[in-house]
């Protein structure tokens, strides 16, 4: 048997970083579907092909070769992992993400990339759509203003020109759409535990994972 762990959330809630940590703790592989779904975006602004063509960025999704490996991520071969966070991709990322053929091709990568293999995925859609058997289903959320605030010390220590008012404006609107579209919204799984992380540290948060993860696989960790 082979152990999923879902970690669904808005935009900054901690996810990825605490995912990473998670996935070293246990050993177990760290798959970052917003990633995937960064990738595409920038893929599509290179080509200069207009986000409303739904069937052009399908035809992307579906060639590119996306390659996940730890942190890195890499498109056609290039390494773009510092180039698909920056804002001229998060402002395009939601308009890409709610195109039905997107996400059906990348759900399936997803799932593949998964099979048979013990793993942390994070993203908007993982408990309810990518692995809906998965084991254990976290929801982590915090406060916009929180969220934002961590975004924007994230980027700025990337020293990316950004205000904060900008960074909370971006992640907004994100979290609207992706909330809204008909296709696999963010929304919290039925059997999702929440974990409002606004006051928490990092540690505090992985820790909070780790004993529950411990717990339900009863010392097989
Ligand atoms: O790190 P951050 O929370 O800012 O974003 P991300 O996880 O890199 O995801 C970027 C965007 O990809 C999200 O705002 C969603 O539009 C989309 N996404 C999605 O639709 N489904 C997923 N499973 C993961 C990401
Ligand atoms: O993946 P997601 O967009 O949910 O968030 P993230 O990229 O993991 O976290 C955004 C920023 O918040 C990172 O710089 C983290 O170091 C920081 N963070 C924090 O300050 N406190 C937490 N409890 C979790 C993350």
């Amino acid at each position: 048997m082979t152990v999923k762990i879902a970690i669904d959330g808005p935009a900054g809630a901690g996810k990825s970083t605490v995912a990473k940590k998670l996935a070293k703790l246990l050993n177990y592989t760290y798959i970052d579907t917003g990633a995937m779904y960064r990738a595409i975006t920038y893929k599509a602004i290179q080509e200069k092909v207009n986000l409303i063509e739904e069937n052009k960025i399908a035809d992307i999704a579906q060639s590119a070769d996306i390659i996940l490996e730890g942190e890195k991520i890499f498109l056609d071969g290039k390494d773009i992992s510092e180039e698909i966070r920056k804002p001229g991709v998060s402002e395009k990322v939601s308009l890409v993400s709610k195109i039905p053929k997107v996400r059906e091709i990348l759900v399936q990568k997803q799932r593949k990339i998964a099979e048979g293999k013990n793993v942390v995925m994070d993203g908007r859609d993982i408990g309810t759509v990518v692995l809906p058997d998965a084991q254990f289903k976290f929801f982590l959320t915090a406060s916009l203003e929180e969220r934002a605030k961590r975004r924007y010390r994230e980027l700025k220590t990337k020293n990316v020109n950004v205000s904060y008012y900008e960074v909370l404006k971006e992640i907004e609107n994100r979290d609207t759409i992706d909330s809204q579209r008909d296709t696999s919204p963010l929304k919290i799984a039925e059997d999702s535990i929440v974990i409002d992380t606004t006051y928490l540290s990092e540690e505090e948060v992985v820790e909070k994972l780790y004993n529950i993860i411990k717990e339900g696989l009863k010392g097989e960790i």
